[in-house]
């Protein structure tokens, strides 16, 4: 496994690749990998001859008061997490390296889908990662990307951009991974104290009731968001800042729920926020 530290050595790593006419899948992380990051690593690996993890803490997508100084990072068992997984490359640039001429002055625009759901409370998350998987996807020129369900919104946005601009990556979404009680896998899942861990499932719970009153053929959107709520209140520690069952491409709330519609929440627990979806079945 090779590991570059800039865009230069990670041009240089990757014109072997290029030169051999493989196809190169990218997975962009934030680092402090889990069992969720790499089993979209196993899915860029049978999707592709050559596979390239990012892991970079961007601080364009973390808004004044959030936790980009105290974002846990551990490179070295990251690195042998996926040198176990059989990752051809590792691109683990610094700050100054990832943009060495500051923070960048062309940014990208999200547009109204970014200001939904998450985009509410972090108001320029969205254009802080469209910018920095833009830049990605400039330096790799992957032909395959792929994003986590578990970030929903984000998934559903860099879809969107690839369309929109015509970027040419196969943007592939894999499924949440989670523990055996529930709870999504997340780096920040770290930052939960004991008892906030043990109702954090309050989350996974709530997406179960509404999949449950889906199937027993209640329809109505407000039905199943007063489902949704009354479970989370179930759990003194979460409190919900938003629940919404969503249109799987806009992002736009509906009122009549159907197969294909995501139930899409944020909560705080205790002070760590935490986010989940569930798209409905039959
Ligand atoms: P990060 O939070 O490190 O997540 C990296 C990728 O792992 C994302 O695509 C995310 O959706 C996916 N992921 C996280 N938890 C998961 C889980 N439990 N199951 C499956 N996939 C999971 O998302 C980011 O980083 C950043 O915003 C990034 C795209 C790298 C841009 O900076």
């Amino acid at each position: 496994m090779k590991l570059a530290r800039d865009p230069q050595g990670l041009t240089g790593l990757l014109g072997g690749a290029r030169g051999e006419g493989l196809s190169i899948g990218l997975v962009p992380t934030m680092g402090f990998l889990h069992e969720g990051h790499l089993s979209l690593v196993d899915l860029a690996r049978r999707r592709s001859d050559f596979v390239a993890v990012s892991i970079f803490v961007n601080p364009l997508q973390f808004g004044p008061g959030e936790d980009l100084d105290h974002y846990p990072r551990d490179l070295e068992r990251d690195l042998a997490l996926l040198e176990d997984r059989g990752v051809d490359l590792v691109f683990s640039p610094s700050v100054d390296a990832m943009y060495p001429l500051g923070p960048p002055q062309v940014t990208v625009d999200p547009g109204p889908m970014a200001r939904r759901l998450c985009g509410q409370f972090r108001p320029d998350h969205f254009r802080g990662v469209l910018t920095v998987v833009a830049r990605l996807f400039g330096l790799f020129r992957p032909d395959l990307a792929v994003f986590g369900q578990k970030d929903f919104q984000q998934a559903v946005l860099i879809r969107r951009m690839v369309q929109d601009l015509q970027l040419g990556v196969d943007v592939v979404m894999g499924p949440i991974v989670r523990e055996d009680d529930g709870l999504a896998l997340s780096s920040r899942n770290v930052y939960l104290s004991s008892k906030e861990r043990e109702e954090a499932v309050g989350l996974r719970e709530a997406l179960l009731a509404v999949q449950s009153g889906f199937r027993q053929g209640a329809r109505s959107v407000t039905r199943l968001l007063s489902i949704l709520k009354e479970e989370v209140g179930r759990y003194p520690v979460l409190s919900l800042q938003y629940g919404e069952i969503v249109d799987p491409l806009t992002l736009e709330p509906i009122s009549e729920a159907h197969a294909g519609a995501v139930a899409v929440l944020a909560a705080h627990c205790g002070r760590t926020r935490l986010i989940d979806n569930h798209i409905l079945e039959n």
